[in-house]
């Protein structure tokens, strides 16, 4: 049965998108079976596999709107299998919160349960109607953080969100772990937000860290998995071993 797991935080730029693209590549060297979501209007994570949708492409937009069978809505790329989506998702963000349809995603997942072995959902920067549609249909939400003080600034709000997407309709929605991502040790400031985050989630850090590594950038550039384009980069290495942890808990 497909493990869902969010990856949220509502501030930009922390390394969401290029963690999922990473796990979803390790995870498929390990064999497994992958599919991204993007609830990002910004469609970066469709960037990354080459996608940039024109309005005549089926997105998650209309899997939302519209419902109907998942399937039809996934894009096979070299990269990986994805439910693209691009700016016309503002477009119904106003309708599904009047709607209060914060459970749409998770139906609409459900015909998938035994296609893949792990949906990985890529939600935006804000604490929107997305992501709360992303807490509600995942088994798990990992937390991606950068080491700027921002990036941790709002995991308080990020946290009660979490507890109340448990206590409303996903009671088994669980917080993997927080995972430091552009992680330079040279840098004083890491040090101490390290110690920060370890102390706020003694048991909840991943013990992998994703170091800031320029061919991460580059392969996205190329759009090619990390592992394809420089297997033996800091940024192979770490997301293999992120690949581990996921995998062997
Ligand atoms: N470990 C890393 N090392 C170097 N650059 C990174 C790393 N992780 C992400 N980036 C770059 O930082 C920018 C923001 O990352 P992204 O994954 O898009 O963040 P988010 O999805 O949280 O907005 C992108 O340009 C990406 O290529
Ligand atoms: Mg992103």
């Amino acid at each position: 049965m497909a493990k869902k797991i969010a990856f949220t935080n509502q501030k930009g730029g922390v390394g969401k998108t290029t963690a999922v693209h990473g796990l979803a590549a390790g995870l498929k060297i390990k064999g497994q079976r992958v599919l991204v979501v993007d609830l990002d209007a910004q469609g970066n994570a469709s960037a990354v596999a080459g996608l940039i949708i024109e309005n005549d492409r089926k997105t998650v937009k209309e899997l939302l709107v519209d419902g109907g069978h998942a399937e039809d809505f996934i894009v096979h790329t070299d990269l990986v299998d994805i439910i693209p989506s691009n700016n016309s998702l503002k477009d119904i963000e106003a309708a599904m919160i009047e709607g209060k349809r914060f459970d749409a995603l998770r139906k609409s997942l459900r015909s998938l349960k035994d296609s893949y072995d792990y949906i990985l959902l890529d939600c935006p920067p804000s604490i929107n109607v997305f992501t709360k549609n992303a807490l509600m249909a995942a088994d798990e939400v990992i937390i991606p953080v950068d080491m700027g003080f921002f990036s941790i600034l709002g995991l308080k709000q990020l946290l009660e969100e979490i507890k109340r997407s448990r206590k409303e309709l996903n009671r088994s929605l669980i917080l993997r772990g927080v995972l430091i991502c552009k992680f330079d040790r040279r840098t004083a400031l890491s040090d101490q937000i390290f110690g920060i985050l370890r102390e706020s989630f003694p048991d909840k850090l991943f013990k992998t860290l994703i170091r800031i590594n320029i061919d991460l950038v580059k392969a996205q550039i190329a759009q090619k998995s990390i592992f394809d384009y420089n297997p033996r980069s800091n940024g192979a290495e770490d997301f293999m071993s992120l690949t581990e942890e996921i995998i062997h808990g």
